[in-house]
């Protein structure tokens, strides 16, 4: 096998994860390039890679301009640029791992699909959930046609309140006017994904949608709350209260402090403090400027007349991505967090069914086990396993995704928000 020369747009959290497998992997990938707007991530790049100066570039022009040569480039940049960048990378003829969601409209979406056909590039987009052992082993059910085909399938996706406030109230996906995308696409276009790469055999053709803001509202801030918590009297009787939600519980840092523009570990105590006093992540998240919904539910019709429902709550006790398939002869229920699921068989000659249940964690990869890359339960790590083989010609998973198999899953995103604003139903052909 060839190894993989990648390089990298956008050195942040997301980018860095999956170039950390050249670290684990230094004989299938090597990271040859990096290029970013902030020169913290540039010099951090440097260090985990070794680059020498000539391998960093500060914005995308000046590396086309260089015509860098690479088998891969992985755009990590933030929802709102990957339209630009990427219909730039694919002019250019570069290969991409794209970060999702591809884009918030469907004109681009199209775009990139066809920008990508017309110079004959490969786009594998992040849908790193597909790759995990739960969802692939699940898909590898289906396809056997063990338990028939999909007649229903029922998706939850509960955001655990750290990771809902430090992302989507304080944070940086907070707004959709900033960022491109609201909500679902942001945290769900997984979901709608599985939901399509699941069943496979058709096409969704109608959304509806219900959603709203309900909880992070001004009406529900405690009385007399400041918009900020460094003054304000409530602070002892709310939990969202920044100083204990940020500073002590310091759910993710990485989001939080990204704003002082400082490496992590130089961070002191009254950096974060002083921080608190003007920024979003001192805000009462009652009074942010988040423009998007806290909670959405989404009702899908496929072609072949199978359903889908997905329920998306942010703010919960704790994260569950939750399933349950039903299918003509058994079902599979289960939650990622468990990394099992149970397995229901009818049995076809009586009345009656049998559950085995299919438990992962035992087959885990050392890879996948890595810190570094293990994120996703696994999928950060497998996604870039199947990429190197993918680019190679090499057999791969049944997660292995090209653009086109993108499209379904951003579709329905985008129904279900015109379906949300205008309270219709959306027929996905009048996107084509
Ligand atoms: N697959 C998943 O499950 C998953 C999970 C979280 C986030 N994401 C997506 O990953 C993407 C990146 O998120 P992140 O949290 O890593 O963001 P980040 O802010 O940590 O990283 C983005 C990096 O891009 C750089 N950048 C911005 N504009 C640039 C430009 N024009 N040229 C070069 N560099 C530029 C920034 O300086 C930053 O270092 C987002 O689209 C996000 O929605 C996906």
């Amino acid at each position: 096998m060839k190894k993989i020369t990648c390089a990298v747009l956008g050195y942040g959290d997301r980018s860095s994860r999956y170039a950390n497998y050249a670290k684990l992997h230094p004989d299938e990938l090597e990271i040859v390039a990096v290029t970013d707007v902030n020169h913290l991530k540039l010099n951090q790049a440097k260090k985990d890679f070794a680059l020498d100066d000539r391998s960093l570039y500060k914005d995308l022009d000046a590396f086309i301009a260089d015509g860098v040569k690479c088998d891969v480039v992985i755009n990590g940049t933030m929802d709102q640029y990957h339209y630009e960048t990427s219909m730039k990378l694919l002019e250019n003829g570069y290969n991409l791992l794209l970060e999702k969601p591809v884009t918030a409209n469907v004109s681009e979406l199209l775009e990139i699909r066809d920008k990508a056909k017309e110079k004959g590039c490969k786009v594998v987009v992040c849908h790193v959930l597909r790759y995990t052992p739960f969802y692939s082993t699940i898909k590898q059910i289906i396809d056997s046609g063990k338990i028939g085909k999909i007649m229903d399938m029922q998706l939850n996706e509960h955001v655990w309140y750290g990771h809902f406030v430090n992302s989507y109230v304080r944070g940086k996906w907070r707004s959709e006017k900033e960022c491109g995308s609201g909500l679902l696409l942001a945290k769900c276009c997984h979901d709608t994904d599985l939901m399509c790469w699941l069943n496979n055999t058709t096409r969704p053709v109608k959304v509806s949608s219900f959603g709203s803001k309900s909880f992070f509202t001004k009406d529900n801030a405690p009385e007399g709350a400041t918009k900020y918590c460094c003054d304000c009297p409530q602070r002892d009787n709310c939990m969202f209260d920044a100083y204990k939600f940020e500073l002590e519980k310091d759910f993710i840092p990485f989001y939080t402090w990204a704003g002082i523009n400082k490496p992590l570990d130089e961070i002191t105590r009254e950096d974060k403090e002083e921080f608190l006093k003007h920024d979003a992540y001192g805000q009462c998240v009652f009074n942010t400027d988040m423009d998007i919904v806290d909670k959405q539910c989404v009702n899908v019709e496929f072609e072949n007349g199978t359903l889908g429902t997905l329920s998306m709550v942010g703010g919960t006790s704790k994260a569950g991505r939750h399933l349950h398939i039903i299918c003509e002869y058994g079902e599979i229920v289960g939650y990622i967090e468990d990394n099992k699921y149970t397995l229901r068989v009818f049995d076809k000659r009586e009345v009656g069914y049998h559950d085995e249940t299919i438990d992962l964690s035992a087959a885990a990869d050392s890879g996948e086990k890595d810190n570094s890359v293990a994120g996703h339960y696994g999928g950060d790590y497998y996604i870039m396993r199947d990429l190197v083989r993918f680019l190679n010609g090499e057999k791969t998973s049944v997660a292995t995704t090209v653009i086109e198999d993108s499209v379904n899953g951003h579709l329905i995103c985008y129904g279900a928000e015109d379906s949300r604003r205008e309270n219709r139903t959306v027929f996905l052909d009048e996107y084509k």
